[in-house]
């Protein structure tokens, strides 16, 4: 595995995004999509701290079993499955991990329950459900069970495609793998723009996908040079207001129309990201250059770039919950 280290630096420990036990470790690239985040969880923390508390060496082991956090004197290197090694002094490391866990921490992100479990894999542990089983009270009344039993840790199977947990680990992607898409992929992705909802039913949009190379490129020069327009799938996303048979001005129909495609587009994206795709939405380009290019009259409103990212990366920070609702009672 090459060694990252020198493109990527360690920046910060964050508390996690949804509980109080886990953190963050961040390390920071020469541009945003360089950005990796280390998540781990109560226990891997708990015995990290563990380790710089007696000032010892030793290995942390990670929940999927294969990743693991080796302490050193002089530096502590994070060997993560199908990742470039991460590397960070030691006693950097150590003071900001004790630091950081004299105290509690809140989540700082919008909870999202499915979070709770990315990226970790939990593995059933078929002996110990046994062992459990075989020790519960046989003479306890159902209604006792019942009041005394831990809430079933749920979701550990989350399928990929479960929507919450789309919501939670979507990540913007600007680097794209060479892999073609499947053609099923594309009709998904599709098929989410058709059903997506829309004012009065009109659906007042067209999507155009965009096969060509040439116009591939073209669209590159028209979206300020961004060379990740370049995608394997390229879908243009134009508002198409005389489709909304509604008796309003032209404005409002206007409003909708663009209201129509961006709910459509967004539906692509989540459908592309619940396949194991990638996306990245361009919002930056010249809708002239873009008409002219698709031959069209249609505005465009947004231009979706699918494909396999190169490098999966954990979704970014946003804003406290609370910051961002505000509740009129
Ligand atoms: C309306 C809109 C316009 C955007 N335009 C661009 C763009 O022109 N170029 C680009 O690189 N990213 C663009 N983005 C992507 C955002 O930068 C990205 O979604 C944001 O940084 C959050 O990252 P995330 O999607 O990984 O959560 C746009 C996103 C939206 C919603």
């Amino acid at each position: 595995m090459f060694d990252i280290s020198s493109v990527v630096k360690y920046k910060a420990i964050e508390p996690s995004y949804t509980t109080k036990d886990g953190c963050r470790i961040v390390w920071e690239g020469v541009d945003e999509d360089d950005t990796d985040v280390v998540i781990l969880n109560k226990n891997e923390l708990s015995n990290l701290v563990e380790l710089f508390k007696k000032n010892s060496v030793g290995e942390v082991e990670l929940e999927d079993q294969s990743s693991y956090i080796r302490v050193n004197s002089d530096v502590t290197q994070f060997n993560l499955s199908n990742h470039g090694l991460l590397e960070v002094d030691t006693n950097q490391i150590q003071e900001d991990v004790l630091e950081y866990a004299k105290v509690p921490h809140e989540p700082q992100y919008v909870y999202i329950g499915t979070k709770e479990f990315y990226p970790s894999i939990w593995i059933r542990d078929d002996d110990k459900v046994q062992r459990e089983i075989s020790i519960k009270d046989p003479k306890k009344s159902l209604i006792q069970a019942i009041l005394s039993s831990e809430p079933e840790k749920i979701r550990q199977d989350l399928s990929p495609t479960d929507l919450f947990r789309v919501f939670a680990t979507r990540r913007s992607t600007r680097k794209f793998d060479k892999t073609k898409v499947e053609d099923w992929k594309i009709d998904k992705i599709l098929s989410a723009a058709d059903v997506a909802p829309t004012a009065g039913n009109f659906q007042g949009f067209q999507v155009f996908l965009i096969k060509n190379k040439k116009t591939k490129e073209a669209l590159v020069e028209a979206a300020n040079k961004q060379p990740y327009v370049n995608a394997p799938v390229v879908l243009v996303f134009c508002t198409d207001p005389s489709r909304v048979k509604l008796k309003f001005p032209p404005e409002i129909l206007d409003k909708f129309s663009l209201q129509d495609a961006t709910i459509a587009a967004t539906f692509s994206l989540l459908a592309a990201s619940g396949v194991g795709l990638s996306t990245i939405w361009i919002g930056m380009f010249d809708e002239e250059k873009v008409k002219k290019i698709l031959g069209t009259d249609l505005r465009p409103s947004s231009i979706l770039c699918i494909g396999y990212p190169d490098k999966k990366k954990p979704p970014k920070s946003r804003r406290h919950l609370k910051e961002l609702i505000r509740v009129i009672e």
